[in-house]
């Protein structure tokens, strides 16, 4: 529907919304649908400004300075919080700083963080990147979009468009749409979009740290509660399996392939054990389901006509069992165990002991529920507060190459965010 400038600029005057992110040059041309919501252009014009940025883990510096200035425009307090390389070593020297964005509502908010609500998520991807697109058609990154005139299935995709900036730019939206209904107080909560998710929680563990050891932090704060955005498909997860895994590596003896009993073969002692590990019952819960492992990596030997004298294979297991804390260490006991049962002298495990299953509140009124079985942040985050895990968008197609949401799937999370983020800051 084509509407004239002046309704134009009525919308604007009913919805604060639609006057923010002044530095995002959008135009809005029409009207939303008949059943749009009134932040449709501003979240979009967000999501498409995240996702238009690289933010590959450890190059996350361009995305965070871009979140600083729009949460400045949306009146937000701003603070980046520097965060050194995951990997010392890698890369050149001169990589650009990468920060954690931390974001309190008001100008010049005070920054206490004692018994607010963290609403989070992270802001880098994995690679590669992929530009934006609208179904199916990339946008060149200067194209003006017409957001209100499309359909609520129309298709918006590339890098980050789910994992998690769908999360990140409904989190904002739900949080500013609360502030100006005036449903929650400005010193209920507080924003924060952290770096190295998707490699080593680098970003959400420096966060963690930095509470404990920080002279703007003397005691260290206690949150009321933490909601989590990563792709549930809009479902309160109850929580996610755990994580362990590591090396098995098999040392043989040489020899000539055709006196296989001269030598030792490494390979095909790792087979058997492998081919044990799978077959294995490592564990299993109602919550979660089984524990399940994946063979990811194998190398070793030297030639088909040369026993193998080495062998070695990467190995990552999801848990099920036991608990935050001792969930990781019974299947890795368990994996060490029976590995060395095939053949103990061959065989060595070098196994990290991980996590176990991370356990979410779940029992919101009117969510759909359901579990999740990949790793996220929220064991990097201590503290006894209560967790929540939601966002939009499907894991499914979270690190493909047709990583995208459909408009209105963005959209039910705003409503969604809304109801979760009251539900934790009334909740106790
Ligand atoms: C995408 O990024 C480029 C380079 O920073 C910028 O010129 C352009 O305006 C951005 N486009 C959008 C839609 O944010
Ligand atoms: C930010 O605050 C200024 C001054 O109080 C106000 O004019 C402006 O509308 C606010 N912007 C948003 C997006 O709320
Ligand atoms: C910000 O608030 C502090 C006290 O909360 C006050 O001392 C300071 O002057 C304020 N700064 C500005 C720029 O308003
Ligand atoms: C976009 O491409 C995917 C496959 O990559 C296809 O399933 C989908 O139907 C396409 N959507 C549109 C709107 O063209
Ligand atoms: C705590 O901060 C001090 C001083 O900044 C630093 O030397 C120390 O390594 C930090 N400890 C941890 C555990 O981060
Ligand atoms: C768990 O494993 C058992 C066999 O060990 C299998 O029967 C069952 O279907 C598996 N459950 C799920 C949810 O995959
Ligand atoms: C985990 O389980 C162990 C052993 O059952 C128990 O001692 C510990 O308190 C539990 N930890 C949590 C965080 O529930
Ligand atoms: C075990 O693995 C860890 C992490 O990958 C590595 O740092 C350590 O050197 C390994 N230990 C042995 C004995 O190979």
């Amino acid at each position: 529907m084509r509407v004239s400038f002046q309704s134009l600029l009525l919308l604007g005057a009913l919805s604060a919304q639609a006057s923010a992110y002044a530095s995002l040059e959008y135009q809005q041309q029409t009207f939303p649908e008949d059943n749009a919501p009134p932040y449709r252009v501003p979240l979009l014009t967000l999501h498409r400004a995240l996702v238009n940025v690289s933010s590959i883990s450890d190059s996350e510096g361009e995305v965070g300075l871009l979140l600083k200035r729009l949460l400045k425009d949306l009146n937000y307090t701003v603070e980046l919080q520097p965060v050194p390389p995951s990997e010392a070593g890698q890369g050149p020297d001169d990589r650009p700083t990468r920060y954690n964005v931390l974001a309190w509502p008001g100008r010049n908010a005070s920054r206490a963080l004692d018994k607010r609500t963290i609403i989070t998520s992270h802001i880098d991807v994995v690679p590669p990147y992929i530009p934006y697109a609208i179904d199916n058609e990339t946008v060149p990154p200067s194209e003006v979009v017409d957001f209100a005139a499309l359909p609520p299935t129309t298709l918006i995709s590339g890098r980050g468009s789910v994992d998690a900036k769908a999360s990140v730019a409904a989190q904002i939206t739900a949080t500013n749409a609360l502030l100006s209904e005036g449903a929650i107080s400005p010193d209920s909560v507080v924003l924060l979009y952290v770096v190295g998710e998707e490699n080593s929680g680098s970003g959400m563990k420096h966060f963690s740290d930095s509470l404990s050891n920080s002279s703007a932090y003397p005691v260290r704060p206690q949150f009321r509660a933490a909601i989590f955005g990563e792709p549930t498909e809009n479902k309160l997860a109850c929580g996610h399996k755990g994580v362990t895994g590591g090396t098995v590596s098999a040392v043989g003896k040489a020899g000539h392939s055709g006196y296989p009993w001269l030598g030792k073969s490494a390979i095909h002692v790792l087979i058997r054990a492998l081919d044990r590990l799978l077959e294995e019952d490592l564990g299993s819960s109602e919550r979660y389901g089984n524990t399940t492992v994946n063979v990811g990596l194998i190398e070793g030997g030297v030639a088909a006509n040369v026993i193998a004298p080495a062998a070695s294979a990467r190995v990552s297991a999801r848990v099920a069992v036991g608990n935050q804390t001792t969930g990781g260490q019974i299947v890795a006991e368990r994996i060490k165990k029976l590995i060395k049962d095939v053949d103990s002298e061959a065989l060595q495990v070098n196994i990290t002991s991980g996590v176990g299953p991370v356990e979410c509140e779940c029992e919101v009124d009117g969510f759909e529920t359901v579990v999740a079985n990949y790793g996220t942040d929220i064991p990097n985050l201590k503290g006894n507060h209560v967790k929540y895990l939601y966002g939009p968008g499907s894991i499914l197609v979270a690190h493909g190459d047709n990583e995208g949401l459909q408009i209105k799937d963005l959209e039910d999370s705003v409503e969604g965010y809304k109801r979760l983020i009251k539900h934790a800051v009334g909740s106790s």
